[in-house]
């Protein structure tokens, strides 16, 4: 196999480009898919400063360095999450990438600056522990992002789980959701725009570029995310990909240009009823905000509101 920019001995394969690479020309690939989805979809403006979310796994910090490469100022966001030696060890990851290159990396830990983590919360709900930390991430990297004035909040959701989340909203017509399904959620008061840059790269691809690029990242999975319905998602567009490659591309982006339009004026008009919560002032449709009433129900007594980067 060939490289098919330059000839020369190829080391990775993208099927769905019916092409091959060798290290240098697939990372400028990888940075190419990126640049493109920002201009795209107007992401990131010149001079902006952009919060990224880092995990410690190879999509957030492959984005970190790629939004890097490609000359935006990005700084980045980790949040502890709790989840035993899982968390110590991801946290490790995104600090030593931070420190190795001298970038600045926010941290906030739920247990210390809220009073509560991801396993406590999920006992106090009784439900899946994903549904606690995604909406605890959620509120957290606005918060953060608005405290500190950037323009943007980045994350690394790529093209398997953009593609996995819109399979689940389909198939139980979730309307509100498809709405809001887009790589850019503009700013609205009280809400800092969120992008998410890694739409054009499929998982193996940022992967393969952590590998060629010298990155290090923490390879195990979430251990509370088992049973999670997009494991599953992800299985059947696999299937899919494997009988005919570019099925997944297809399938997010011809939502995006012609089925997500006709959803989102609906998710529009929700956005217009909110008002700020009661206890922390996030917009919301009661008197007090999801992530508060988590809170709440955990019994969390927040020992320092926020920690500073
Ligand atoms: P997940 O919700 O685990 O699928 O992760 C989606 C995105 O959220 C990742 O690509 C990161 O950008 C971000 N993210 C996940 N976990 C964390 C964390 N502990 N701290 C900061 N950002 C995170
Ligand atoms: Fe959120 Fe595992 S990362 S439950
Ligand atoms: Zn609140």
């Amino acid at each position: 196999m060939k490289c098919r920019r330059c000839r020369e001995p190829a080391v990775v394969d993208v099927r769905r480009h019916n092409a091959a690479f060798c290290r240098d020309c697939f990372l400028h690939h990888c940075r190419e898919q990126v640049r493109r989805a920002v201009e795209e979809h107007r992401m990131i403006g010149p001079g902006e400063r952009v919060l990224v979310a880092v995990s410690g796994g190879k999509d957030s910090l492959a984005l970190w360095d790629l939004l890097l490469a490609l000359g935006h100022r990005a700084d980045g966001l980790y949040i502890g999450l709790g989840i035993g030696t899982y968390s110590d060890r991801s946290h490790g990851f995104a600090r030593r990438f931070a420190d190795e290159r001298g970038l600045r990396l926010h941290e906030v830990d739920l247990a210390h600056d809220l009073g509560f983590d991801v396993p406590e919360a999920a006992a106090a709900t009784r439900r899946a522990p994903c549904g606690a930390c995604g909406l605890s991430k959620r509120h957290l990297f606005n918060a953060v992002a608005l405290e500190h004035g950037y323009d943007a909040v980045a994350t690394g959701h790529n093209l398997d789980d953009e593609a996995a989340v819109l399979l689940g909203n389909v198939l139980r017509w979730e309307v509100g959701y498809l709405g809001r399904q887009h790589p850019v959620l503009p700013a609205a008061p009280g809400f800092a725009r969120k992008v998410k840059p890694l739409i054009r790269l499929g998982e193996r691809e940022t992967a393969a570029y952590c590998v060629l690029g010298g990155i290090d990242y923490i390879v195990e999975e979430c251990p509370m995310a088992e049973g999670n319905r997009h494991l599953g998602y992800k299985e059947v567009l696999n299937a899919l990909e494997d009988r005919s490659p570019g099925s997944k591309a297809s399938f997010l982006f011809g939502f995006l240009e012609r089925g997500h339009p006709r959803f989102a004026e609906g998710s529009a008009r929700e956005q217009e009823g909110l008002s700020p919560c009661r206890s922390c002032g996030s917009p919301t449709t009661g008197e007090v905000c999801a992530f508060c009433r988590l809170r709440e129900r955990v019994g969390a007594e927040p020992r320092r509101e926020r920690r500073a980067g």
